[in-house]
């Protein structure tokens, strides 16, 4: 297992955010974390990366514990995180934006795999047009796509993203469900909490379901797909 989470408590002050929180995301996988709004997805995401310290239980990733660990930490042993806001750097060139992501400031240029800028413009050709243009002057789709190449040229071994899609257009989340799509082909794993069902299904091969601060339902994307009881349960319909 890549990442591996076991029983996570977290709490805010005296309310008991996650309750004895499992999940688990193989190499390559792409698996989606789903469910009503304050089940406690992104709770979970920010306990794994550090941004929440959970109570008690356990984060190991590539075979190492990092409950709890400064988040910069985290970053650096391989999770990239792109959060509900999207943060990106609305004075900078969207080139400046994505130098931003690189750890240390310094392109790897002696790792094959490491992530380049002509890299990022071959998964999002819109931003090769636009190199000098301020974050700002993006939209909302596009600074969601900003903010997930400025993560990815950090080169993550998993991409943890909380709702991408939110706010987007029809086109835009198709773009992004493209994206991701590419991103899982190029060999990272990603942990995706969506509200969209329908691009999380196209996306992810299993799925986790919240229920008020705990984990509700555990499968594939195929059983949830036939499990209409499931759905209604832990979903919008
Ligand atoms: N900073 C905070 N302080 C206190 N309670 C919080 C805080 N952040 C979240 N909560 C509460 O914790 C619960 C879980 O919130 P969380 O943001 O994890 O939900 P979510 O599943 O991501 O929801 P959404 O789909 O709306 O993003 C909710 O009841 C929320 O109100
Ligand atoms: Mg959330």
């Amino acid at each position: 297992m890549l990442l591996e989470v076991t029983n996570l408590n977290t709490y805010y002050g005296q309310s008991h955010a996650l309750q004895n929180m499992s999940l688990q995301v193989a190499k390559g996988e792409v698996v989606a974390l789903l469910g009503r709004n304050g089940m406690g997805k992104s709770t979970t995401l920010k306990s794994i990366m550090g941004l929440l310290k959970p109570r008690s239980g356990k984060v190991v990733f590539d075979g190492r514990e990092i409950t709890g660990q400064a988040p910069y930490k985290i970053a650096q042993a391989g999770i990239g995180y792109v959060p509900e806001e999207r943060r990106i750097f609305p004075t900078l060139s969207v080139m400046d934006n994505l130098m931003m992501g690189v750890k240390g400031g310094k392109i790897d240029r002696a790792n094959p795999d490491a992530w380049t800028i002509e890299k990022i413009f071959d998964h999002f050709p819109f931003m090769k047009e636009r190199t000098h243009q301020r974050g700002a002057h993006l939209s909302g789709g596009e600074q969601q796509m900003l903010t997930i190449g400025r993560t990815l040229m950090g080169n993550p071994k998993l991409l943890m993203v909380d709702e991408p899609t939110e706010g987007l257009s029809p086109i835009m989340v198709k773009e992004v469900r493209d994206v991701l799509r590419k991103i899982s082909q190029s060999g990272i794993s990603i942990l995706l909490v969506e509200h969209n069902l329908k691009m999380a299904m196209s996306v992810a091969t299993r799925v986790y379901l919240m229920a008020k601060a705990h984990l509700g339902y555990t499968g594939t994307v195929a059983e949830l797909a036939a499990n209409a009881e499931v759905r209604a349960k832990y979903l919008e319909v």
